[in-house]
């Protein structure tokens, strides 16, 4: 999926998006964030920060920026932060896979729901491990396809992947293939979310 699709579907899913996909994504986004264990002087990059939903979960004084290339899921994210007067939080319009912050500025990066969705995984993922400080902290949250899922639902998710485009989100993304290229530290993979569909990566950034 290029960048305009990308922009192009969350334009059309902005406004519902809290009430729907929103609220299946939340328990994810809360246990991930617990996971992050993050202090008052940790600093964070949230890459796509979508409508902002996960904000409510990070300790208040930890100083959080969200990035995200759709200016729709932004604005509502931006009003968030205005309505709760969230000092430490900010947000930014940028690509992920082509980050405007230094080497090993945060100490951790994570990507909520992203992975799946965005043009080039393999190059998010790069730039994930770029920006967060040596030996940080990667947390990924995803949907992966795996050889021991359901033969329906792999099955299911293939049929899907023709629509991709309309969806906003590969169906079908298998862990074997984003391991190989991502080659990350892990440190605990973990089941979330309805039916345990997604997965909590959390990893070390040994470069
Ligand atoms: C499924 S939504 C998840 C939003 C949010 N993380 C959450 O947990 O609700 C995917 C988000 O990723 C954003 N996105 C996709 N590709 C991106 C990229 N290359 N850089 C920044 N944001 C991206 C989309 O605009 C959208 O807001």
């Amino acid at each position: 999926m290029d960048q305009n699709s990308i922009i192009k579907s969350y334009k059309r899913v902005s406004s519902i998006y809290d009430y729907t996909f929103g609220k299946v994504f939340k328990p994810g986004q809360k246990t991930l964030i617990e996971k992050m264990n993050c202090n008052d002087n940790d600093s964070v990059l949230e890459i796509g920060i979508g409508t902002g939903s996960s904000l409510q979960y990070y300790p208040q004084k930890t100083k959080v920026v969200g990035i995200d290339i759709s200016p729709d899921m932004l604005k509502i994210a931006d009003k968030k932060i205005k309505d709760n007067n969230s000092n430490n939080k900010t947000i930014a319009m940028m690509n992920g896979e082509e980050l405007c912050f230094s080497d090993n500025t945060f100490d951790k990066v994570v990507a909520m729901y992203v992975i799946s969705v965005t043009h080039n995984p393999e190059r998010l993922i790069h730039e994930m491990k770029r920006v967060c400080k040596e030996d940080g902290d990667i947390f990924i949250v995803n949907h992966f396809s795996c050889d021991t899922d359901n033969l329906f639902v792999r099955a299911f998710e293939k049929a899907l992947m023709p629509v991709s485009k309309i969806l906003g989100w590969k169906p079908y993304f298998p862990y074997t293939e984003f391991n190989s290229y991502a080659n990350l530290d892990v440190q605990e993979i973990s089941k979330v979310n309805i039916f345990d569909y997604w997965n909590i990566i959390h990893a070390s950034n040994n470069k």
